[in-house]
């Protein structure tokens, strides 16, 4: 029997997105996969030929652009920030929708809302790339600290000015001080596909690709959960 073709799921609250759009594509995880107390990373669905790993956003498109997994779901900042050539996203799934965001603190008045006039600035972050190019475009050149989580608290403590961060309803930035100043892009979770499993494995991963794609065409899951 052929190996199970691998669907990586990006833990947190885009997983929790995701659980409709598994069921309407009728993708039925073992139930061990929806106890939280589980220490499992794998699990088995309702189809033989088909395995699901629980990894980090992040690591979702890793495990995906070297082929460990075949698919995944997986932000577009995500896909933005590692910019992988094996990565083929062929769905847009109009989940986990949110912005990607620079913020300041609230009452800051060296962040001016026009970017343009900042010349040099520290900017917390976990999307390192993203936040240098940006910047870079304005011709500012951004001193970037790498964090991993827990971004609102740099300008707080003044490990940086500013931060670049996701942002959906705000109450992260508010509760913590801080303000929006400019979108640097909106986001949406992606289907991804490795493109070597997609030659290989054509077959299998298009009947899947097609399950998807028909609910896409329906816009069932427009909303972020
Ligand atoms: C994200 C993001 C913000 C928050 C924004 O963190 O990093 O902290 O959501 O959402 P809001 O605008 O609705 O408040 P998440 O909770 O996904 O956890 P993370 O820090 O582990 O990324």
């Amino acid at each position: 029997m052929k190996p199970p073709l691998i669907l990586a799921l990006p833990k947190g609250r885009i997983l929790e997105a995701c659980l409709p759009l598994l069921e309407a594509v009728n993708i039925v995880p073992e139930p061990s996969f929806f106890d939280k107390r589980t220490r499992l990373l794998r699990f088995k669905t309702n189809d033989p030929l088909l395995d699901i790993i629980r990894v980090r956003s992040f690591d979702v498109a890793t495990f995906v652009a070297f082929g460990t997994a075949s698919m995944g779901i997986c932000g577009s900042d995500v896909l933005m920030e590692f910019d992988y050539p094996d990565i083929y996203a062929p769905l847009d799934l109009k989940l986990g929708k949110c912005r990607l965001c620079v913020a300041s603190l609230a009452n800051d008045n060296k962040a001016p809302e026009d970017s343009s006039r900042w010349s040099q600035i520290r900017v917390a972050t976990k999307y390192p790339n993203i936040t240098k190019q940006f910047f870079a475009r304005k011709g500012v050149q951004a001193d970037i600290v790498h964090l991993h989580g827990a971004m609102e608290l740099a300008p707080v403590m003044k490990l940086s000015n500013l931060i670049v961060d996701l942002v959906d309803t705000g109450s992260t930035l508010r509760a913590n001080g801080l303000q929006e100043i400019e979108t640097i892009v909106d986001i949406s979770s992606r289907l991804i596909i490795n493109r070597t499993a997609l030659k290989t494995q054509s077959s299998r991963i298009n009947t899947i690709i097609d399950r998807f794609k028909k609910l896409n065409l329906l816009s069932t899951f427009s909303a972020r959960d």
